[in-house]
């Protein structure tokens, strides 16, 4: 890891913009992806829930398949519904998590592309750190990640990181998006960064994982006026990440 990521910082969406992810949409799926990547937990052994928000993939976990499980979340309100949810959560910074020691795996939830910094080297820099941070402490890590797959190159996801980056041009697309609400972005202003399957896996090995097993999930509707985007598909994967020295 360079110096430059250890002193970068998180542009961090509001309490508001956190508040819009207060919904267990995405739950089922992510449930059985990883109950098929990992079919096997010791038993006693946490599953650490990093950005869980309010607990609906931890709360479902744990009643599926029994297993342990601790939500990390910077929101205090998101830690505060996982209470309300009988989950254990703990309010903490994925970029500098404390382990208690007893946690296995780790998951990271549609979070990644939350993790993003004031330009490019930064965010990249942000997201293998959180991703680092575990090689210390878990045996394995479960990445649910949103793909953006282009019709040139990688561009897709790289220009939503742009334009949501941007105070000028995220101002621009909040005033597009009264008239195409296609293009609105919970993430303006602050920015966010998706990336494309083979990006993700290029970014796990760089922080010393190796995707072992996937799960490609079904392609989502891409609106019209996103298509000005080069956006070819949009889904969210799954990953199932073993220490790279372990699979050499
Ligand atoms: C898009 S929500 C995802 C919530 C849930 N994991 C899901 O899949 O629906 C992103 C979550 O990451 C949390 N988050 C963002 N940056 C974080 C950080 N540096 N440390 C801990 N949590 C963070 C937010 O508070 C929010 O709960």
């Amino acid at each position: 890891m360079t110096d430059n990521a250890q002193t970068v910082a998180q542009r961090r969406l509001s309490k508001e913009q956190v508040e819009a992810f207060y919904h267990n949409e995405f739950v089922a799926d992510q449930v059985a992806d990883f109950s098929e990547l990992m079919p096997y937990s010791r038993p006693g052994a946490v599953v650490a829930d990093v950005g869980g928000g309010c607990g609906f993939f931890a709360r479902a976990l744990s009643d599926a398949r029994g297993d342990r499980t601790r939500v990390i979340d910077m929101d205090p309100g998101s830690v505060e519904a996982c209470r309300v949810l009988g989950v254990e959560a703990v309010i903490g910074d994925a970029l500098a998590p404390q382990f208690q020691g007893d946690e296995q795996v780790a998951c990271f939830n549609l979070i990644l592309h939350h993790l993003v910094g004031a330009d490019e080297i930064k965010t990249r820099a942000l997201q293998v750190k959180a991703l680092v941070a575990w090689r210390a402490q878990a045996d394995t890590v479960f990445v649910n990640e949103y793909i953006y797959e282009s019709f040139v190159g990688t561009v897709s996801g790289r220009i939503i990181y742009e334009i949501t980056v941007n105070p000028v041009l995220s101002s621009i697309g909040r005033q597009a998006a009264r008239l195409v609400p296609a293009l609105k972005a919970n993430t303006f202003g602050v920015g966010v960064r998706f990336r494309s399957h083979r990006e993700w896996l290029k970014l796990f090995e760089e922080a010393g994982w190796r995707a072992t097993a996937v799960r490609i999930g079904k392609p989502e509707p891409i609106a019209r006026p996103l298509r000005g985007m080069l956006i070819k598909a949009i889904r969210r994967d799954s990953f199932r990440l073993e220490p790279l020295t372990n699979v050499l």
